[in-house]
Order: structure tokens, then C-alpha cells, then sequence
């Protein structure tokens, strides 16, 4: 029997790429940088399967160039914002990602970049780097406090959680908005307090946000929600790039509205090295690296692999973001 033909859109850690070439007849982009559209249209067509990443858009023009044998799009990664579910599930196509193994080391990242920001490492960095250091200056790279301060977390999900969980080691007061009603047990597991936006970004000395992006979250970070926010807050976004209005920050930012920002995801992305938030002393971005831990991304590999094999197999995938396909 002919083995199954899939497409593997990037080089994955080996646990994860192993298994996919033993079971599966698999072309593997090799390239660093994605698949351009017209390759991957190409690429795509008569596969069973696609190992994705969050570069890669799978619409109904692809499905359609791919084909009626196409049963799984396997997204190495928690967000699928990249996948068209809807035209997926319409087509029976399973579509599956990574929940659960990078929460924690997310939420680490979430807070390398608020300590980093709070404590303007980036900034002294430079300092030493550029040869300003000449002395001990009572003034020099003064920041905010982290322990004791007030954390806002937008997103009380897994991570939004793991977020929590790490603020209560500093001391730190946590409010919280989430779109659905939060168990009181988890409130009183994270002593944290759920409030609308309104209420959340005028108290919060640092706003981290993990929401999905949708429809209702695109542009969630606006000129208004940042004018609410103290002029010495500091914005983290883990999540994805467009929850934040781009220009809104850079503006927030110029203008003393907030302190600071850091970013591990940005709109666009990647975001090119001139542009304006990458020129901004407080404005610290790294290129979304959340998930890069070799732990994370080799568990990331194994979940991507195992969605992938049981889909060309027929069945259901371990992790599937439309389970509603197996009826
Ligand atoms: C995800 O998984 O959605 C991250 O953004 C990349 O690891």
C-alpha cells in the first residue's frame, strides 16, 4: 500500500519530523523563510496532509487546489488563526494544534518581557554597550516597582493563568478580564478579581494579554483602551499581533500615554527593522519566540506529528480544533 503523501511546511524538531517521514511520503520546505503562496498552492495539491505553522494560510483557494483526498491540516501551534476552520470542517477536513505544552513556557516569556521592560534592560543594555557607563547615577534607568504592583491580565485562559500563578510569587495584585464567567475556584486559586476592560486598565501598572485573535479581538488595544490605561503602565503582548492597533501604540507610546510596551507579537509581522516601534527606547520587541524552548518546541513537533499521522490514517485527530466533523 502507498504510504500517504503530505506536505511539512518548515523543518520541525526530529520527535516530531521522525515519525512523519517514516510513516508518510513527505515533502519538507527546507527553506528558513515560508512557502511563497503560489509554491505552497503547488505543493499542497494531492496531499492527505499539511503540516502548517502560523505562516502558512490555509483558505478554501488552497483546500480547493489540494484536493478531495486532503483529510488534516495539522498547525504546528495553539493559535489557528492562520486556518480557515469553517472551510476546513466544510470540506470534512480535521484540522488539529499543540494546546497544553506551551503554557508554561509562554507564560515565562510573557514575563522575561515585563521585568525586562519594568526594569529597562534593553535600555541598559545599550548603555553599557555604547560606553555611557562611567559611574553609579542615582537617576540613571529608574523604573516602576514589579512586586507589589497591580497585573492586569486580558485573557484568563491557560496562559492568562500561568501568567496569575507566577505574579502572586512577587507579591502582586491580580485583576483579570475574561469574555466568559471564570469557576470561583480558579479566582481563589490565583486571588484574582475579574472585571471588565473599563474598569481593568485604569488600575493595571502592567497590562499582559492572552486572548486568541477572532473577529471580536482584532483591534481589541486601541487609541481609546490605551488612553485608559496610567501614563506609567507597560503593556506585554504575548497573544497575537492585531489584538493591538499597531499605529495606536506608536502614537500611546510617542505621546507619554503609556510607559512602555513589549512585544512578542506585532502587526505586521515580521515587522520590519525600521519601523517606528522598533526605533522606540521603551518599546522592546523580540520576534514571537514565546514557545522557544527546546522542550516546548519538541513537544510542539510530537503533538503536530501525532494530529498529522492520525488524520491521513482516518482517525481522530489527539487534538482536534473542529471535533465537530466526527459527529
Ligand atoms: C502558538 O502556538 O500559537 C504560538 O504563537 C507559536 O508557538
Amino acid at each position: 500500500m502507498s504510504k500517504p503523501r503530505v506536505f511539512v511546511a518548515r523543518v520541525i524538531p526530529d520527535a516530531g519530523l521522525r515519525p512523519i517521514l517514516e510513516a508518510c511520503d513527505a515533502t519538507v520546505w527546507q527553506d528558513e523563510l515560508p512557502p511563497p503562496r503560489e509554491e505552497l498552492l503547488r505543493v499542497v495539491e494531492g496531499c492527505d496532509g499539511i503540516l502548517a505553522l502560523l505562516t502558512d494560510r490555509i483558505d478554501g483557494e488552497l483546500l480547493e487546489r489540494a484536493g478531495s483526498q486532503l483529510k488534516v491540516v495539522s498547525n504546528f501551534a495553539v493559535g489557528y488563526d492562520n486556518v480557515d476552520v469553517p472551510a476546513c470542517t466544510a470540506r470534512g477536513v480535521a484540522v488539529g494544534n499543540t494546546p497544553g505544552v506551551l503554557t508554561e513556557t509562554t507564560a515565562d516569556l510573557a514575563w522575561a518581557l515585563l521585568m525586562a521592560a519594568a526594569r529597562r534592560l534593553p535600555e541598559s543594555e545599550r548603555y553599557v554597550r555604547d560606553g555611557h557607563w562611567r559611574t553609579w547615577g542615582p537617576m540613571t534607568l529608574l523604573g516602576p516597582d514589579i512586586h507589589g504592583a497591580t497585573i492586569g491580565i486580558v485573557g484568563f485562559g491557560r496562559i492568562g493563568q500561568a501568567v496569575a500563578r507566577r505574579a502572586r510569587g512577587f507579591g502582586m495584585k491580580v485583576i483579570y478580564q475574561n469574555r466568559s464567567e471564570v469557576d470561583p475556584a480558579l479566582e481563589a486559586e490565583f486571588e484574582a478579581t475579574g472585571m471588565p476592560l473599563e474598569e481593568l486598565l485604569p488600575q493595571a501598572d502592567f497590562v499582559s494579554i492572552h486572548v486568541s485573535l477572532s473577529a471580536e479581538t482584532k483591534g481589541l488595544i486601541d487609541a481609546e483602551h490605551l488612553s485608559w490605561m496610567k501614563p506609567t503602565a507597560i503593556l506585554v503582548n504575548t497573544s497575537r499581533g492585531p489584538v493591538v492597533d499597531t499605529d495606536a501604540l506608536v502614537d500611546a507610546l510617542r505621546r507619554g500615554v503609556i510607559a512602555g510596551a513589549a512585544l512578542d507579537v506585532t502587526d505586521p509581522e515580521p515587522l520590519p527593522a525600521d519601523h517606528p516601534l522598533v526605533g522606540l527606547d521603551r518599546c522592546l520587541v523580540v520576534p514571537h519566540i514565546a514557545s522557544a524552548s527546546f522542550a516546548t518546541r519538541n513537544r510542539m513537533a510530537s503533538m503536530a506529528a501525532a494530529n498529522l499521522l492520525a488524520g491521513v490514517r482516518g482517525e481522530r485527530l489527539p487534538n482536534p480544533v473542529n471535533p465537530e466533523i466526527y459527529g
